[in-house]
C-alpha cells in the first residue's frame, strides 16, 4: 500500500489537533438516568466536533447484576462494580454521576467530594430537603465542579422565558403557576417500587417531581420565602416487584402488595422574595397527562405560558397589544 494512503488510514500516524482531555467517569446507578447519561455521553464525539476534551465511560456501579452486564457490554464502561464507593473514589475517575435512587444520593456525593471528583447528581440532591442542604455544603468545602439534573431548565424556551422575564417585558411580576402532572403511578398495579419507599425515595412527589415545579420557578422569578402545603396518598398499596424494576412496570391482580409509604400528591401555595404569590400542583397518580411540566407567570404588562408536552410553544399575552 502507498505510504500516503497507509498514512491517511491509521489514525495513530495521522496529524492533527493535539489529543483532547480524558473526562473519566463514574456513573453509580445504570438504570434509567444512568443510561440516559450513559448515552449522552456517547454521542458527544460525535455532536461536538469541537469540544476540547474526551468523556471516557471508566466505571458503572450497579447492584444489579444484569445491568453491570449492560454497562461493559452495551455501553462500554472499562469496568463494572457492585461497590459505588470502589467507582465513586477511584483513582482513575474525574467525575461522578450520581443516577441511584435519591436516598443514596448524600452518601454519594459525600464519597466523590472528599475525593476530589467533579460530581453531577441528579435531582432531587437529597429525598429530604436536610440532605440537599448538607450536599451544597460539601460540595461548597470540598470546592469542586458541580451540576444538578434539572434538565428543563435547558429547554430553548424555557431559557427565552427567563430572558423576556428578566428584560422587564412582563412588568412586575405578581403571580406564578408551577404543576407537574404524571401519570406513571396511576395504574393500582403498577409497582411498589424504590420511588413509593421513604428509605430509598425519601419523600414521594414532593422531592420527585415538586423539586422541578420549583426548581424551574426559581429560575424563572427568583427565590421563594414562604410556604404551606398539603400531601395525599391516593393509592395505598402497590404489588411487590420481582428483581430489578422500572417504576412503569405492571404486576398482576392477586400478586402479594406493600404499603406506598410516601406521597403520590402535593400543592403548594408560597410567597416569592419579590412578594409575588405563587400556586404549585403536583401528582403522579392522575390520568391524561403524561409529563404535564408546566408554568404559567403572571406580570403588570404580560403573561407567559409553557408546557414540556408541547416543548416547541411558549404563548406571550402582551397588555400592549
Ligand atoms: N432529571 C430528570 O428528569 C430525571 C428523570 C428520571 C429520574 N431522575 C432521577 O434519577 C435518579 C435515578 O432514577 P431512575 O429513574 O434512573 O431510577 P432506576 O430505578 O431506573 O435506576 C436506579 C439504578 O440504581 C441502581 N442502584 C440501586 N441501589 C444502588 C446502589 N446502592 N449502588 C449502585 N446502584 C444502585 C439500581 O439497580 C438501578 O439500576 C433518581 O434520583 C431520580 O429522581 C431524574
Amino acid at each position: 500500500m502507498p505510504d500516503d494512503i497507509r498514512d491517511r488510514q491509521s489514525p495513530s500516524s495521522r496529524k492533527g489537533p493535539p489529543m483532547k482531555k480524558k473526562i473519566r467517569i463514574a456513573v453509580l446507578g445504570l438504570g434509567w438516568m444512568g443510561q440516559a447519561h450513559s448515552r449522552s455521553a456517547l454521542r458527544i464525539p460525535s455532536l461536538f466536533p469541537d469540544r476540547d476534551f474526551d468523556p471516557v465511560l471508566t466505571v458503572c456501579a450497579d447492584t444489579d447484576a444484569s445491568r453491570r452486564d449492560r454497562a461493559t457490554d452495551d455501553f462500554g464502561f472499562a469496568r463494572a462494580t457492585d461497590d459505588w464507593r470502589e467507582a465513586a473514589t477511584a483513582d482513575d475517575v474525574d467525575a461522578v454521576w450520581v443516577t441511584a435512587p435519591n436516598m443514596m444520593h448524600l452518601p454519594m456525593i459525600e464519597a466523590a467530594t472528599a475525593a476530589g471528583k467533579a460530581v453531577f447528581s441528579e435531582k432531587p440532591i437529597g429525598g429530604k430537603p436536610e440532605q440537599t442542604v448538607q450536599a451544597y455544603a460539601l460540595a461548597q468545602a470540598a470546592g469542586v465542579p458541580t451540576g444538578v439534573g434539572y434538565n428543563y431548565l435547558w429547554s430553548p424556551l424555557v431559557i427565552h422565558a427567563r430572558e423576556l422575564i428578566a428584560s422587564g417585558a412582563l412588568g412586575e411580576i405578581t403571580h406564578y403557576r408551577g404543576r407537574f402532572l404524571s401519570m406513571y403511578g396511576s395504574d393500582e398495579l403498577g409497582l411498589l417500587t424504590w420511588r413509593f419507599m421513604l428509605d430509598e425515595a425519601g419523600y414521594g412527589v414532593s422531592s420527585d417531581i415538586l423539586s422541578h415545579s420549583v426548581s424551574m420557578a426559581q429560575y424563572l422569578v427568583g427565590g421563594i420565602e414562604e410556604v404551606v402545603g398539603m400531601r395525599h396518598t391516593t393509592i395505598g398499596q402497590r404489588p411487590l416487584p420481582t428483581g430489578a424494576a422500572s417504576h412503569y412496570g405492571r404486576g398482576n391482580p392477586g400478586d402479594p402488595t406493600g404499603a406506598v409509604e410516601n406521597e403520590d400528591f402535593a400543592s403548594m401555595l408560597c410567597r416569592f422574595d419579590s412578594g409575588a404569590t405563587g400556586t404549585f400542583e403536583v401528582s403522579r397518580t392522575v390520568v391524561g397527562p403524561e409529563s404535564q411540566n408546566a408554568f404559567e407567570v403572571y406580570g403588570t404588562k404580560g403573561a407567559l405560558a409553557w408546557n414540556l408536552e408541547q416543548i416547541n410553544e411558549l404563548k406571550y399575552y402582551r397588555t400592549e397589544d
